[in-house]
């Protein structure tokens, strides 16, 4: 999933009805940069449908009601594909995330038609990572396997929890023994694969939570995802919100889970993020890094480089929507070019998440811009003790991790 809020400030590019081609060339003329290299390039591809909607989940994800248009969405993908090329000519595929919704819906057969469109229309890196995201309760040995054999070599599941009850509160169609179930057919066919927590449940004990943590370490999957459950604005949870655990607790719990994610063995490279050396997710630090990304699909966000400028796209978000456009042209919304002015900001919006931080060139490489554009600001955080840096490093202290936000507002302000 994309973890990157759109920042105001971007100035209009292109008209999103210009033709893809037409767009690529423009996008090819002088602009207000100068990047010396592209960064790598990731695909996302978006499934935009689940069985039920969960009531604290703000993700593009509809309720299948009556089933969904699977040839029809797997057509959207393929002309969606087919639209975009010419705004990545001659660049190969490093990583790709089917991520959703609850993308593990789609059919064996479904999947594999989505997988060898990508390979006929892009060419991979000879070790590209494709992960996918895959909900339990809605697949079974065999469809893991097909998916495997389709080319999938990395599988995210989203877990929640090990408890029932828990599962219950949260909407999920899984109970605690299918979410198990899930990881032991992960581990029979995927060496490497996510498993999807969250923890500060409704009603969840500091002992539950413990529990649930202990449970996903002893099946010792290569890379967790541990998220603090949020009220997201405009969801069930927000407009009738459950007992949670209290400020105290949910810090207590933080604290658990650094305890036995490091005596087990996982880094936690990024805020949400720990992983098994070696483990870490390519695609998500690309994400962090400032690297780019195609995003094909309902709703779903781009952010392409080319030699002068970098610009960020947002496909229709309803389903309907998005593959009604096609008839129209095009399924591209929103079409922009990142100012200056919010580059700088949105580079530390990333790689601030990284625990490790980044070396100093690497701004210069994704935004064409030097350093001393943020200098005032790189300042303020060391002095606030949020920042370290010397020259081969920057990245956030123990504090600036504490505080991320604040750390990250800095760098809104000129
Ligand atoms: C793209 S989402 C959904 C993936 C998949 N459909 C699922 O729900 O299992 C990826 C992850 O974000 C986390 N997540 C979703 N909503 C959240 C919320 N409100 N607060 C914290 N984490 C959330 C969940 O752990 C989820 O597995
Ligand atoms: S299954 Fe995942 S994507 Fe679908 S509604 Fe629930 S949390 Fe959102």
């Amino acid at each position: 999933m994309i973890p990157i809020k759109p920042v105001s400030s971007q100035a209009p590019a292109t008209s999103a009805t210009a033709g893809p081609a037409q767009a690529a060339l423009a996008f090819l003329k002088p602009g207000s940069l100068q990047l010396t290299a592209l960064p790598p390039l990731s695909l996302y591809v978006h499934f935009p449908w689940c069985v039920r909607k969960c009531p604290y989940c703000d993700f593009n994800s509809h309720e299948v009601k009556d089933g969904f248009p699977e040839q029809q969405y797997l057509d959207a993908l393929r002309a969606d594909l087919e639209q975009s090329l010419p705004l990545i000519w001659g660049r190969k595929i490093s990583t790709i995330f089917i991520g959703g919704g609850t993308p593990s819906l789609l059919s064996a057969a479904g999947l594999d038609r989505l997988l060898s469109d990508l390979r006929t229309l892009l060419p991979f890196d000879s070790d590209i990572e494709i992960t996918m995201e895959a909900n339990p309760g809605t697949f079974e040995a065999d469809k893991f396997r097909a998916y495997r054999d389709s080319g999938i070599n990395r599988l995210s599941i989203g877990i929640q929890s090990f408890n029932s009850q828990h599962l219950h509160a949260l909407g999920r169609i899984h109970d605690g023994g299918q979410a198990l179930k899930a990881v032991e057919i992960a581990q029979a066919n995927f060496d490497n694969f996510n498993l999807d927590l969250m923890y500060a449940l409704p009603n969840q004990t500091l002992e539950e939570a413990r529990t649930d943590i202990a449970t996903a370490i002893g099946l010792a999957p290569p890379h967790l995802s541990l998220y603090h459950l949020t009220l997201e604005p405009n969801t069930l949870f927000a407009k009738f919100p459950p007992p949670v655990p209290d400020d105290d607790t949910s810090a207590d719990m933080q604290e658990m889970i650094a305890e036995l994610t490091t005596a087990g063995g996982y880094a936690n490279y990024e805020v949400s993020a720990y992983a098994r050396p070696q483990r870490r997710a390519r695609h998500n630090l690309n994400y962090w890094r400032f690297g780019d990304y195609l995003g094909i699909g309902a709703g779903a966000h781009s952010k392409l480089s080319f030699p002068h400028r970098i610009v960020r796209q947002m496909r229709y978000k309803h389903p309907q929507t998005y593959l009604q456009q096609f008839q129209a042209g095009s399924p591209i919304q929103e079409e922009a070019e990142i100012g200056r002015d919010a580059l700088g900001f949105e580079f530390m919006l990333n790689a601030l998440r990284l625990t490790e931080g980044f070396p100093p060139n690497l701004f210069a490489e994704r935004t064409g811009m030097g350093l001393n554009q943020i200098e005032k600001q790189l300042d303020l955080a060391e002095k606030k003790g949020m920042l370290y840096r010397d020259h081969a490093l920057i990245r956030p202290t123990d504090l600036g991790r504490r505080f991320l936000n604040d750390l990250q507002e800095i760098f809104l302000s000129d």
